[in-house]
C-alpha cells in the first residue's frame, strides 16, 4: 500500500515535503473550516490539518486512512506530540477500513479497566505507550542476541513438551493421545536440557527460552513467561558474573541508554537478609535494618528480654508531617507482613515519644538515639521476635512499603547488584523437611561440604540472583557435575533410589560420560523489560498476558474441550475436588 513515511518520524527537516500517510484516527476534532485528526501509526501521531478546500469523508476514530498532503510548520507548537512542531497539511483523505466505537478509549491515558484492556487487547496495543513497551522488550532480546552471538554463544532449542523439571511450582501438563494415561510437563525452564547441551559439548548456550508454571500469580509472575537462558562450561562463578555484567551493560546502554557502572556490587545473602531484610534488596534508598537487641533487652518490657531477635527501621522526616492517617495505615501493613513484637516510637523534640516510652528508662532511651542517630521528626518501627527470618523479611516488606508510600525512591534510577551465597537448602512450610532453595542441581559451596550430613540448612551453595530495583530480575548457579554429589543432593531432598531412577535416571546417567563442570543463569526477561519501561505490572509488557486469576479474557482460556477431545485422551474430568 503506497505510503511514504511513518508519522511518528516526521519533523521539521520534512517541511514542504509531499507525503502519502497511513494509519488509525486518534482523534478528530472539527472546528467548521477546519478539521484536525490525529494520525497514529506504530511510531506515533501525527496532526494532520484537513481545510475546507478538501472533500473529507466521514470518518471517525479507529478508521483506518490513507492521507496525502505536505509538511508544514505549525505556528504554535504542540509540545505533547514529539510530532508537535509539524503537521501534515492534507490533499486527499481515503477511508481504507471503518471501524465501530470501541470499548475503551484508545489513549495512553486511558481509563479503562485492565481486565477490559486484556479482553480487548488488539485496542489496547495501539495506546503508544502499549507499543513503547513492546518494543523495549524486542530491544532488550536483540542487544541479547548481539552480546551473546559476539561471545561465541550458540542459540538453541529444547522441547517444550517435556519432562517435569524441578523450579518448585507446579507443572503444567500435557495428556499424551497415543500413549494414553502419560503426560508431557511444559518446562518450568530448560534447566535439565542445558546441562545436558553442556555434556554435548556445546560450551556456550543461549535461548530466549519459553516457561511454564502453575503457581500463585503475583505483579511480577504469569505462568508463561520467558527467560534469556544461559549455560556455559569451564568459566568459575567471577567469569561468568564477568561475562553477565558485559550483557547487562549492553542491554542498559542499547536499550536506555544508561552506562551501568561495572564490576556490580556483590552482597551475600546472610548480609542482604540481615541488612535489608530481603534477598533481593532495594538498595536505591537506604533506611537498612538495625539491630537493637542489645539495647531493648534493658527495657522494662518484660517480653523482650526473651527475644532472640530485635530489628528496627528508622524513618526519616516524618513524625510530625505526616498525617497521623498515612502512618496508622503503615502500621496496617506491619500486621499484614505479621511482624510480631510491633511498636513504633516518634522522636519529636529531641525526645523519644509514643506509648512504648514508659518502658525504656533515660540510659535506654540515651543508647538508642544514639545508635540510632535519630534526628526529629524520626519514626522508629521496632520489631521483636525468636524467629529471625520473620523480624528481617517483616521489616524487610515495611521498609520498601514506606518507600513507595512516601515517595523516597527517585524515579529513573536503577540500582543493580549481585546477591551470592545462597543457602543451598530451605526448610519446607509444606513437609517439614527440606527442600533446594534454587533447585537441585546447585552446587554446594566446596568450604560447605562437609556440612552436608550433619547440618544441611547450614550450606551455602555457588547460587547468585541479579537483583534490579528490588527484582529478582534473574537467577543461577555453579551446577554439580559429579554423579555422587547429584545423587546425594537427590537423597537429602528425600527423593528414594526408585525415584532418583525414575526421575532422573537419564540425567544421572549422562554424568558418566565425561562432564565439564559449568554454570548458568536465567534472566526473567519480563522483570528486566519493566525495569528498563518503568512499570511495575507485568502484564504492561507481554503482548497477551493472563490476569492475577491465570485466565486470558480475550480468548477466554483455559476453557473446557469437547467431549470427543476427552475420549480421545482417555480423561475423565471429576467436577468436584477430591
Ligand atoms: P529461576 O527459577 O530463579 O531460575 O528463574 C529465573 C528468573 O526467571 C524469572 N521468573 C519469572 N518471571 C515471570 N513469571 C514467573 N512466574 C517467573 N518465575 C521466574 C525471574 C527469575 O529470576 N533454571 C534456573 C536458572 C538457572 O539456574 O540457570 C531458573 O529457572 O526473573
Amino acid at each position: 500500500m503506497e505510503r511514504s513515511n511513518y508519522n511518528g518520524l516526521l519533523s521539521i527537516k520534512d517541511v514542504n515535503k509531499e507525503v502519502t500517510l497511513l494509519g488509525w484516527v486518534a482523534k478528530k476534532r472539527n472546528l467548521g473550516s477546519l478539521v484536525f485528526i490525529d494520525l497514529r501509526d506504530t511510531t506515533g501521531i501525527v496532526q494532520v490539518t484537513v481545510r475546507d478546500d478538501v472533500k473529507i469523508p466521514d470518518i471517525r476514530n479507529e478508521y483506518v486512512i490513507q492521507v496525502k498532503g505536505t509538511v508544514a510548520k505549525k505556528d504554535v507548537p504542540n509540545k505533547a506530540l514529539k510530532t508537535g512542531e509539524i503537521e501534515v497539511v492534507a490533499k486527499e483523505i481515503k477511508v481504507i477500513n471503518k471501524a465501530e466505537t470501541t470499548p475503551m478509549i484508545i489513549d495512553d491515558n486511558t481509563d479503562a479497566l485492565e481486565d477490559t484492556r486484556l479482553k480487548y487487547r488488539y485496542l489496547d496495543l495501539r495506546r503508544p505507550i502499549m507499543q513503547s513497551r513492546l518494543k523495549t522488550r524486542a530491544k532488550i532480546v536483540k542487544a541479547v542476541h548481539e552480546y551473546l552471538d559476539e561471545h561465541n554463544f550458540l542459540e538453541v532449542e529444547t522441547p517444550i513438551l517435556t519432562l517435569s523439571t524441578p523450579e518448585g511450582a507446579r507443572d503444567y501438563l500435557v495428556p499424551s493421545r497415543l500413549h494414553r494415561g502419560c503426560f508431557y510437563a511444559l518446562p518450568q525452564s530448560p534447566q535439565v536440557y542445558k546441562q545436558l547441551l553442556m555434556i554435548g559439548g556445546i560450551e556456550r548456550y543461549y535461548q530466549i527460552a519459553k516457561c511454564f508454571r502453575d503457581e500463585d500469580l503475583r505483579a511480577d509472575r504469569q505462568p508463561d513467561f520467558t527467560q534469556i537462558d544461559i549455560e556455559t562450561s569451564f568459566l568459575d562463578q567471577d567469569e561468568l558474573l564477568t561475562l553477565n555484567e558485559g550483557l547487562l551493560h549492553k542491554i542498559f546502554k542499547d536499550v536506555i541508554n544508561y552506562d551501568i557502572k561495572l564490576p556490580l556490587r556483590r552482597m551475600s545473602y546472610a548480609e542482604a537478609v540481615d541488612t535489608y531484610g530481603s534477598d533481593k534488596p532495594d538498595t536505591r534508598f537506604d533506611m537498612k535494618l538495625i539491630d537493637v537487641k542489645d539495647i531493648l533487652k534493658d527495657s522494662t518490657f518484660n517480653a523482650f528480654k526473651e527475644l532472640s531477635t530485635i530489628k528496627c527501621i528508622v524513618v526519616h522526616g516524618i513524625a510530625n508531617s505526616t498525617s497521623r492517617k498515612v502512618i496508622d495505615n503503615l502500621q496496617l501493613e506491619a500486621k499484614k507482613f505479621s511482624l510480631k513484637g510491633y511498636t513504633v516510637l516518634k522522636f519529636i523534640n529531641n525526645k523519644l515519644d509514643g506509648s512504648f516510652t514508659k518502658f525504656l528508662d533515660e540510659n535506654v532511651s540515651k543508647s538508642l538515639i544514639d545508635k540510632l542517630k535519630l534526628v526529629n521528626d524520626d519514626i522508629v518501627i521496632i520489631a521483636g521476635s525468636n524467629e529471625y527470618r520473620d523480624v528481617c523479611f517483616g521489616l524487610g516488606a515495611l521498609r520498601v512499603s514506606y518507600a513507595n508510600t512516601l515517595g523516597l525512591i527517585k524515579p529513573n534510577t536503577y540500582d543493580l547488584l549481585w546477591v551470592v551465597d545462597f543457602p543451598l537448602f530451605e526448610k519446607s512450610k509444606e513437609t517439614g523437611g527440606i527442600t533446594s532453595s534454587h533447585h537441585p542441581f546447585t552446587r554446594p559451596l566446596e568450604s560447605d561440604v562437609k556440612y552436608l550430613d550433619s547440618d544441611p540448612l547450614k550450606v551455602k551453595a555457588g547460587a547468585y540472583d541479579i537483583v534490579i530495583n528490588g527484582y529478582e530480575a534473574g537467577g543461577g548457579s555453579l551446577r554439580i557435575y559429579d554423579q555422587d554429589m547429584q545423587r546425594k543432593i537427590f537423597k537429602l531432598l528425600g527423593l528414594s533410589d526408585e525415584d532418583i531412577k525414575r526421575k532422573f535416571g537419564f540425567f544421572i546417567d549422562a554424568f558418566n560420560y565425561g562432564t565439564p563442570p559449568h554454570a548458568g543463569i536465567a534472566y526473567g526477561l519480563e522483570r528486566l523489560t519493566m525495569v528498563l519501561s518503568g512499570t511495575n505490572n507485568i502484564r504492561d509488557v507481554i503482548a497477551f498476558p493472563k490476569n492475577l486469576a491465570a485466565v486470558c479474557p480475550m480468548s477466554n482460556s483455559p476453557r473446557e474441550v469437547d467431549q470427543d477431545q476427552l475420549d480421545e485422551l482417555g480423561l475423565i474430568i471429576k467436577k468436584e475436588n477430591k
